[in-house]
């Protein structure tokens, strides 16, 4: 099982709505290591191409003005099978359609202000940590309680 290192968005929406510490808390109380940490203020070159795939849909523009409409907070999260684990807790595209208890089931209504981006999967977690971040930002810091975080055999 593999240690992965995966990016998280808190969007506008999230900041805005105050909801910065209660969603780092849950990912802290899950177990996931912070690795990185800050905020920004995104702009349309940045987003045009962490959102490339989307360039073609009639609701780019709309996506790039909620995007730009308050600073995100970005982290770099580690933990064994993070990529997946983050993806799971951050539910549905849709918030209406999010299972309750992820991230966008508790606390979205909408598909477009949808609180939080996370990587879905190994190749554009990579890409996504290189756009955000530069290397001396993520920090290697040993998880002291880490043994109580995962059995021998998983990590
Ligand atoms: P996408 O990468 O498909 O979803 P996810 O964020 O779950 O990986 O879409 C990126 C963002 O674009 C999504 O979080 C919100 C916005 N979006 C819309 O506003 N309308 C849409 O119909 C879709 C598919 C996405």
């Amino acid at each position: 099982m593999a240690l992965e290192k995966t990016l998280v968005l808190l969007k506008p929406s999230a900041v805005q709505r105050a909801l910065i510490g209660e969603i780092i808390s849950i990912f802290e109380k899950k177990g996931l290591r912070i690795a990185a940490l800050k905020m920004i203020q995104l702009d349309d070159e940045m987003l045009s191409e962490h959102y490339a795939h989307l360039a073609d849909k009639p609701f780019f523009q709309r996506l790039k003005d909620s995007m730009t409409a308050a600073p995100v907070v970005a982290m770099v999260l580690e933990g064994v099978e993070a990529i997946n684990v983050v993806r799971t807790m951050t539910g549905a595209t849709n918030g209406r359609n999010a299972f309750p208890g992820t991230i966008r089931g508790i606390y979205s209504m909408s598909k477009q202000e949808n609180i939080i981006h996370a990587s879905d999967g190994l190749r554009s977690a990579i890409m996504e940590i290189k756009r955000f971040f530069k290397d001396e930002e993520i920090y290697e810091w040993k998880q002291t309680c880490f043994p109580l975080l995962y059995s021998e055999e998983e990590a």
